[in-house]
């Protein structure tokens, strides 16, 4: 079995980040979520690993290379635009050949990762397992029709769902995929839908298992899932002292400090993460939170949030909570008059003050 990992898109619900970033790689629990998608398809015992690539192909291949890091092949699959999930599963026919294989949306996280299930799919041998969870908000997905367990019909983005079974991000097909990501047309959103590309192959009398899972599964697309995300990542971490701590500040709970970090004169209150190389000076630094490498805070508190890189944040008067800073952003209190906030920040950013 191959896998397909796809790493296009342009993940406008995650602008501005996005505009510098592949949304993939923005990181939770200081990794790129693109890594976890790789190391869930590894874990599952399959190592020939095509990444479908679009505009942010560079800094995919930069971060992934070859996947020997990972333990993988990886070969990179371009996807010319963002023509739908059906579209990159059609230009990887070359890779796939005649496998089986696992399509894994890399945005995607699977706490539980996914064994069991393709395990299942090798012994059961349908033509396509999808797997769905149950989820308060269906219109934001595909959604499945279930009978007598058994599909009956899938819609992309329903107005009007008729369950709560939305299509997770990963998905396991034999070659009879290609005909029907062949047969179909572009849907009312320009793209080839991997959902009807599904039903297609309903209509036809394939074989088609529905899976629905229990454990906790996230499409990260927006601000409030990466905080999620991040979240339960950060609950799986055990503590790890590689920086320096010193007898003025005290740790609670799982905490990892990375080599490098250093903690001076503050409290870290896990789970929470301190990447390579970065200081926290006279500051708090509460639950959830992922500070990446070279960062630096002082005088300040920070509770629930993802900061990446190169970031600076300086004698704020309030704490900051449930935000996510981009790389080499700097936050600060000023003394300079007129007393006014004084903002640089990119488009479709969004500031709360106080
Ligand atoms: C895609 C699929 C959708 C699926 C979702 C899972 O949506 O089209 O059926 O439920 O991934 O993450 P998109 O992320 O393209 O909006």
């Amino acid at each position: 079995m191959k896998g397909l990992i796809l790493s296009g898109g342009t993940g406008t619900r995650l602008r501005p980040i996005t505009f510098t970033s592949a949304k993939q790689l923005v990181p939770v629990a200081n990794k790129p979520i693109l890594f976890y998608a790789i190391e869930t398809v590894r874990d599952a015992g399959i190592t020939e690993i095509g990444i479908v690539v679009g505009d942010t192909r560079e800094e995919v291949k930069g971060a992934i290379g070859d996947g020997s890091d990972f333990g993988v092949k990886v070969a990179y699959i371009e996807q010319e635009a963002p023509l739908g999930l059906a579209h990159a599963v059609k230009i990887s026919q070359d890779f796939i050949g005649d496998d089986s294989f696992v399509m894994f949306l890399g945005d995607n996280l699977i706490k539980d990762g996914i064994n069991s299930l393709v395990d299942e799919f090798r012994r059961d041998k349908p033509n396509c397992q999808i797997l769905l969870a149950r989820v308060p908000n269906p219109q934001q997905f595909g959604v499945a029709e279930l009978e007598g367990g058994r599909i009956k019909r899938l819609i992309e983005k329903p107005k009007d769902p008729p369950s709560d079974l939305a299509l997770v991000g990963v998905y396991m097909f034999d070659s009879n995929i290609f005909e029907a990501v062949n047969a179909i047309e572009p849907s009312w959103r320009g793209e080839l839908e991997i959902t009807d590309a599904i039903q297609y192959l309903v209509d036809k009398g394939y074989q088609v298992h529905p899976h629905v899972i229990e454990g906790w599964w996230k499409d990260t697309g927006k601000l409030e899932d990466m905080l999620e995300a991040n979240r339960i990542m950060l609950e799986g971490i055990e503590t790890r002292i590689d920086g320096s701590v010193d007898e003025e500040s005290r740790i609670h709970g799982k905490v990892v400090i990375e080599e490098g970090a250093k903690i001076h004169d503050s409290v870290i209150r896990g789970p929470a993460i301190i990447g390579k190389n970065s200081k926290v000076l006279h500051s708090y630094i509460g639950p959830f939170t992922s500070i990446h490498d070279n960062v630096t805070i002082t005088e300040s508190e920070v509770e629930h949030s993802i900061i990446l890189a190169e970031c600076i944040i300086e004698n704020i008067g309030s704490r900051i909570e449930d935000s996510l800073l981009g790389r080499n952003v700097t936050v600060h209190r000023s003394e300079r008059k007129p007393k006014a906030y004084r903002l640089m920040v990119g488009d479709n950013s969004e500031v709360e003050v106080l």
